[in-house]
């Protein structure tokens, strides 16, 4: 980046690394061991893809990129349209139609062109694709772009500087494309060569929901690349990813890391993400209730331990997805029958 003018900015910030020391003690964790939510849902729009994106759509605009089209789950969908329109570039958005309404409808809002498509992710991915040259789009899926991985660095940067400088013992990261976890084992190398940290390595936990787990498949059967997923299925969509390009990459940092990787049900990530908000007032989204559920399956079949420091990736505001109902009803014509609060 040469020309500090082409920079856009919706006012990044650090997130926040919450303890949870009630979980802790319910855990009966002990000395040394603690359980830490990086809680990404703070950035604008809302979740980590702004990381990623802030840095690409300044790097189109200096570049001189004019049109941008992706596939998306929703959250990049609404970092890109943002970011897109602060930079003066025009933005092209599909996703599959089931997003969650709130996402489509912020991505419109923010000045992106948005489209429901009746399929999934890799469906949208190849819309764009195909339309690279008929429409002269830049084409900014994972990882066909060099940038977004180097703005998503910032997690494994800011995880290491709130943590002194001292990584964790684990790293649960919610799946997908899988960019986040690429990026952050390579941020952990570069800040080792520059002597920022020393050799100790979190363990990565690649962490996919059991209706679409292909990465998990690939890791339980030692395999390189991992094979497109059939009929993926799961609420938690940001991790609803049939086919990684960068597979291979998710797949070495977690052997290299001697971590490993692990699908959870639907139901135990809504369990997880109701206990998460009972017990600690942290509300998760779905992809970050996956890695406390499978921190707490993981604690039960002893691949983690009591003593380790864990932290799991929340790379999402809970608020964008559908909670179930809640709230007692008061009708103000009659008395308040206050026995109701005890
Ligand atoms: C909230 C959320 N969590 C996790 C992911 C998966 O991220 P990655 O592509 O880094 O695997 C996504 C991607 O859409 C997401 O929106």
């Amino acid at each position: 980046m040469r020309r500090a003018e082409n920079i856009v900015t919706l006012g990044e910030m650090m997130t926040p690394l919450l303890n949870c020391p009630r979980v802790d003690a319910a855990l009966g964790l002990t000395a040394g061991g603690a359980l830490l939510v990086k809680d990404e849902g703070r950035l604008p729009t809302a979740s980590f893809k702004a990381r990623g994106l802030v840095m690409a759509v300044s790097m189109a605009r200096e570049l001189g990129i004019t049109r941008i089209a992706m596939p998306t789950a929703g959250n990049a969908g609404a970092a890109l349209s943002a970011y897109c329109t602060r930079a003066g570039i025009e933005s092209f958005i599909f996703c599959p139609e089931d997003a969650t309404e709130v996402t489509i409808r912020e991505t419109a809002l923010q000045g992106g062109r948005v489209y429901s498509v009746n399929g999934l992710i890799n469906d949208c991915g190849k819309i764009v694709g195909d339309g690279v040259e008929k429409m002269d789009w830049f084409d900014f899926s994972t990882l066909k772009e060099p940038y977004r991985i180097e703005g998503k660095k910032t997690m494994g940067i800011e995880l290491a500087e709130q943590m002194d400088w001292q990584l964790p013992d684990v790293i649960f990261y919610p799946t997908g494309g899988g960019t986040g976890l690429i990026a952050m084992w390579k941020a952990f190398a570069e800040l080792e060569e520059m002597g920022w940290i020393d050799a100790k390595r979190p363990r990565m936990v690649a962490v996919q929901a059991s209706g679409c787990a292909p990465i998990v498949k690939a890791w339980e059967e030692g395999a390189e690349f991992a094979e497109p997923w059939p009929d993926a299925t799961t609420l938690a969509h940001g991790i609803r990813v049939p086919v990684a390009v960068g597979d291979f990459l998710i797949l070495r940092g977690v052997r290299e890391s001697n971590g490993f990787a692990i699908a959870v049900t639907d139901e135990s990530i809504e369990e997880a993400r109701a206990r998460m908000g009972r017990e600690e007032g942290i509300h998760l989204g779905p992809e970050g209730a996956a890695t406390y559920a499978a921190y707490l399956q993981s604690l039960e079949d002893g691949r983690v331990s009591k003593s380790d420091r864990v932290v799991l990736f929340n790379c999402g505001s809970g608020l964008k997805y559908p909670m179930p109902p809640a709230g007692q009803r008061i009708d103000i014509s009659k008395p308040i029958d206050y026995a109701i609060f005890q």
